[in-house]
C-alpha cells in the first residue's frame, strides 16, 4: 500500500532561508523521486559568517518560510532536514581499524554499517558527518567497497566533517523556537554538490566551491567519494561592504550596484555607465562610475581566488591539480567570476546550476543559490530508500549466491553518505 511522506529542508544561509517541501510516496520495495510542492525564501539577518549570531532573528526566519510552506500546503511541518556551514565546520581524513567483520565468512553490508566508524568525540564538537572514503584489506589499500569480500584485517580512511557543538544548539534552538525538531543536520556544501555535480564529475575528481553569502564553501570529490572539506569565512557580503566602504554608502545601495552593474573584466562594463549609491550619513545620492565598483569587485574576487588557492594547497593527493572546479551559490552568480577563477585556480570552472528536472511544478528552481536546499532533499529523499550497492560485481562474482543471500536479508541497509545519488540520477530513474 503506498504511502505518502512530507519532507522539509531548510537551507539555512547568512542572507536568506530558503525552504521547500516535497511529497515522496512509499510502499515496501519502492521510494518515488520526489515532489516539490512548496518553497519559501526568507531574509535572514541572523547569521554571521555562517554563525548563528542572533537566534531570534534566526528563528523569525525559518518560522517565516514554514509559515508560508503552511499556507501553500495545508501541511504543518513537524520536522527537517538543515543546512550546516560555517568557518566552526572542520574536517580530518581518518584511519581506523575495523573489527569482527566478515564473520559470515565475507563482509557484509550489515557488519560494514554497524562497523561504522565512530571517532573519538572531542569536547565541544559534533560529528556532523563520517564518510569512509576507501578500505585496507590484509595490507591491499584503496579498496571502495569490501562487501562480499574476506580479509582478517580490515581498516577504513574516513573523511570526518564536525561542527561546533554550541553553533548546532544554537540553530537547533532556532528551529524549536520556529516550531519543528531537527530530523538531521546536512552539511551544505556537500548538499549543493549533490544537486549539481554530475556522477563523471564526482568520479573523475571535482571540486565544488559555493559562494554564498557569509562563507565561501569547498568540497572536493575523487572517485565519487568526499575527500576535501573547507571554509574561507569569505562571500558575498564582503563584496558588496567593499563598495558601501568604500564610498561609505548604504549596504543596500552597495548591493543594489553590485547586482545592476556588477562585473569582474571592467572592459564589459560600459565606460559611461554610472551607478546610484546612497550616502550614509544625510541619505544624499551620488553617481559612480560602473566601472570602479567592477574594479573592487575584481579585486575582492582575485583576493578570494587566492584564498580558496591556498587552502587547495592541503590537497595532498596524486593528480590533484586536474581536478576541475564547479562553482555555485548566489555568490558565483557575479557575471566574470567563473573566467577569473578559472585563470587564477589554473583549473577548468563551470558554473553550477542545480538540475532536478523531477521537479514538476517549479520548473525554476535552477538558481545556483538554490543548490543546496535542493541538495538538502536529495540527502533526506536517499535517506530514505533502501537499496544498497554494490559497486564491483567482477570482485566477487563466485561468491555472488551468497552475497544475493545477505543483499535480500539486510534490506534495511542504509545508504552510506558516500553512496547518495547525483540529481541527475536521480532524474533517469523517474
Ligand atoms: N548576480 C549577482 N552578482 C553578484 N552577487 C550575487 C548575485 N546574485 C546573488 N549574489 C550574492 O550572493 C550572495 C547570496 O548567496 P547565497 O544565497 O548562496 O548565500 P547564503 O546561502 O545565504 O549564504 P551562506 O551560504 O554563506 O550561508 C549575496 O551576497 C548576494 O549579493
Ligand atoms: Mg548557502
Amino acid at each position: 500500500m503506498n504511502k505518502s511522506k512530507t519532507i522539509t529542508a531548510i537551507d539555512v544561509g547568512t542572507t536568506k532561508v530558503f525552504s521547500l517541501m516535497a511529497n515522496v510516496f512509499t510502499d515496501e520495495n519502492l521510494v518515488t523521486t520526489p515532489e516539490i510542492i512548496a518553497t519559501s525564501v526568507a531574509p535572514c539577518a541572523g547569521l554571521k559568517k555562517g554563525n548563528v549570531e542572533d537566534v531570534k532573528l534566526t528563528t523569525s526566519a525559518i518560522k517565516q518560510t514554514l509559515q508560508d510552506l503552511e499556507s501553500q500546503t495545508g501541511i504543518k511541518p513537524k520536522s527537517a532536514y538543515v543546512g550546516v556551514t560555517g568557518s566552526h565546520v572542520d574536517y580530518e581524513n581518518k584511519r581506523s581499524t575495523l573489527n569482527d567483520l566478515g564473520t559470515y565468512g565475507v563482509i557484509t553490508p550489515e557488519e560494514l554499517q554497524t562497523a561504522d566508524v565512530k571517532p573519538e568525540s572531542v569536547k565541544g564538537r559534533a560529528l556532523l558527518h563520517s564518510m569512509p572514503i576507501s578500505y585496507t584489506l590484509d595490507g591491499a589499500d584503496g579498496i571502495r567497497n569490501p562487501i562480499g569480500m574476506h580479509s582478517d584485517a580490515v581498516s577504513v580512511d574516513t573523511h570526518v566533517i564536525t561542527a561546533d557543538q554550541n553553533f548546532l544548539n544554537k540553530l537547533t534552538d532556532a528551529c524549536k523556537g520556529a516550531g519543528i525538531s531537527v530530523d538531521a543536520f546536512v552539511m551544505e556544501p556537500f548538499a549543493s554538490a549533490l544537486s549539481t555535480l554530475t556522477e563523471k564529475e564526482r568520479e573523475q575528481g571535482t571540486l565544488i566551491i559555493d559562494i554564498g553569502g557569509g562563507t565561501t564553501d569547498i568540497i572536493g570529490f575523487k572517485d565519487s567519494r568526499v575527500i576535501y572539506t573547507a571554509v574561507v569565512p569569505v562571500g558575498g557580503y564582503q563584496f558588496t561592504n567593499d563598495i558601501a566602504y568604500t564610498y561609505d554608502s548604504t549596504y543596500e545601495s552597495a548591493e543594489k550596484a553590485k547586482m545592476d552593474h556588477g562585473h569582474t573584466e571592467l572592459t564589459a562594463i560600459e565606460i559611461s555607465s554610472n551607478a546610484t549609491l546612497t550616502s550614509n550619513e544625510e541619505c544624499q545620492t551620488t553617481e559612480v562610475p560602473a566601472r570602479d565598483i567592477g574594479r573592487l569587485l575584481r579585486e575582492r574576487s582575485i583576493e578570494l581566488a587566492q584564498m580558496v588557492q591556498l587552502k587547495l594547497e592541503d590537497l595532498k593527493m596524486e593528480n590533484a591539480d586536474s581536478m576541475r572546479v564547479v562553482l555555485t551559490g548566489g555568490g558565483s552568480k557575479l557575471p566574470g567570476i567563473s573566467h577569473l577563477f578559472q585563470r587564477y585556480l589554473g583549473r577548468r570552472v563551470r558554473l553550477g546550476e542545480p538540475k532536478v528536472n523531477w521537479v514538476n511544478q517549479f520548473d525554476d528552481l535552477t538558481d545556483p543559490s538554490q543548490a543546496t536546499v535542493l541538495g538538502i532533499l536529495i540527502w533526506a529523499y536517499s535517506t530514505l530508500k533502501d537499496t544498497p550497492e554494490i559497486n564491483d560485481q567482477r570482485k566477487y562474482s563466485n561468491k555472488n549466491n551468497l552475497l544475493q543471500k545477505i543483499l535480500t536479508t539486510h534490506k534495511k541497509l542504509r545508504l552510506s553518505p558516500w553512496m547518495r545519488p547525483t540529481a541527475h540520477q536521480i532524474n533517469n530513474n523517474s
